[in-house]
């Protein structure tokens, strides 16, 4: 087997910032609920126009000059995401043709907000293999355009953002250990019931609002808290590393208390416990890759560093990655 380096990383945030204070004049809500419930103060929304895949190919560009990898030797880019540019064809093409990689296989992924490391997962596979070389992972989320911002139970926790991270052949891993489940018995807890096979966009789906997510949130609360603390410990297992030894948890940013009862489960200090939630709120896929970007950013990862990503999302699946950054 070959080893899988992850050779850089980037991130991109639209720049228009939208606040609690801006949502108290859109729904039925207050600055105090939105921070006490959830940690988040204000997103970022992309201006009309912008897709999946613009935030994603900007983002991919920074991650790509880090690695020092040209967009021609690209052998393969995934994209992650619940909002693609469009169902067919894959955000992963449109951002090929942006980035001018014309030797790279595309496709996208769906595993929600555990897509990044679903993806980072299956990038380390096709370099281990020897099949490929040089991978692109790219989570890209627009999320506020399956948002319901009527409903103010759901319109308050999510934003835009997209993250990048390139995955090359090295001398060694950086990822030690993963874990990645799902439950296909609780699809009714997050979904965006239309727009694909099972209810096609029609009259009756526009009515009834069927083409904005809908969650439980009560639900999922419950669930992530366990699925997140059992996910992390046994990607650890495998990696055969000491909760002891982890120098940074960089959880998925849905909720300021899931992540605080996760660490306190897993018996993590807050200080080791990456947040960026207050900022962003809930990006789905993109949120882990770019809380790993600005720790990384903001010299809190260093080499040798072990870093532990733990996520959960609509599906239901929920992933952890043990890594070393190298
Ligand atoms: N402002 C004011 N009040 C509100 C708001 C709001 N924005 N939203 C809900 N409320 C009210 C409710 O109507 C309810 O009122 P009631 O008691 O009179 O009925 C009350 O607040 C409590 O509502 P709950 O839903 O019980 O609030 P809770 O404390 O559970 O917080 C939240 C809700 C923040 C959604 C929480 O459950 C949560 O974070 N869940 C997890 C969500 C998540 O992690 N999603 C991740 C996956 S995302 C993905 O995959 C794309």
């Amino acid at each position: 087997m070959k080893c899988a380096k992850i050779a850089g990383l980037g991130k991109c945030l639209p720049s228009k910032i939208l606040t609690n204070a801006d949502l108290e004049k859109m729904v039925d809500t207050t600055d105090e609920w939105i921070t006490t419930r959830t940690g988040i103060k204000e997103r970022r929304i992309v201006d009309k126009g912008v897709a999946a895949s613009h935030l994603g190919v900007e983002a991919s560009k920074i991650a790509l000059e880090r690695a020092g990898i040209s967009p021609s030797i690209i052998d393969l880019i995934i994209v992650t995401t619940i909002t693609p540019d469009t169902q067919f064809p894959s955000t992963a093409c449109y951002i090929q043709e942006a980035l001018g990689a014309s030797r790279a296989a595309c496709f996208d992924l769906s595993a929600a907000c555990s897509g990044f490391v679903y993806g980072l997962t299956t990038a380390v596979q096709f370099v281990k293999t020897g099949l490929y070389k040089n991978v692109l992972v790219v989570s890209s989320e627009v999320l506020s355009a399956i948002t319901d911002w009527q409903d103010r139970s759901t319109c308050v926790l999510f934003g835009d953002g997209a993250g990048a991270a390139v995955i090359t052949e090295g001398d060694q891993d950086s990822v030690l250990g993963v874990y990645m489940g799902s439950d296909g018995s609780e699809t009714e807890v997050l979904s965006l019931p239309a727009g694909g096979s099972r209810i096609p966009t029609s009259q009756y789906s526009l009515d009834n609002r069927l083409h904005y997510m809908k969650m439980q949130g009560n639900e999922l609360f419950r669930i992530a808290v366990r699925v997140m603390v059992d996910a992390a410990k046994r990607a650890l297992k495998k990696a055969a590393v000491n909760v002891a030894d982890i120098s940074l948890l960089i959880p998925h940013q849905a909720n300021e208390r899931i992540i605080t009862a996760v660490a306190k489960r897993l018996r993590i200090p807050q200080d080791k416990v990456y947040m960026n939630i207050s900022r962003y709120g809930n990006m789905s896929s993109a949120s882990t890759i770019v809380a790993f970007c600005e720790a990384w950013e903001e010299g809190l990862i260093k080499s040798g560093d072990i870093v532990v990503l733990d996520t959960f999302g609509g599906g239901l699946v929920w992933a952890s990655a043990v890594i070393k950054w190298l």
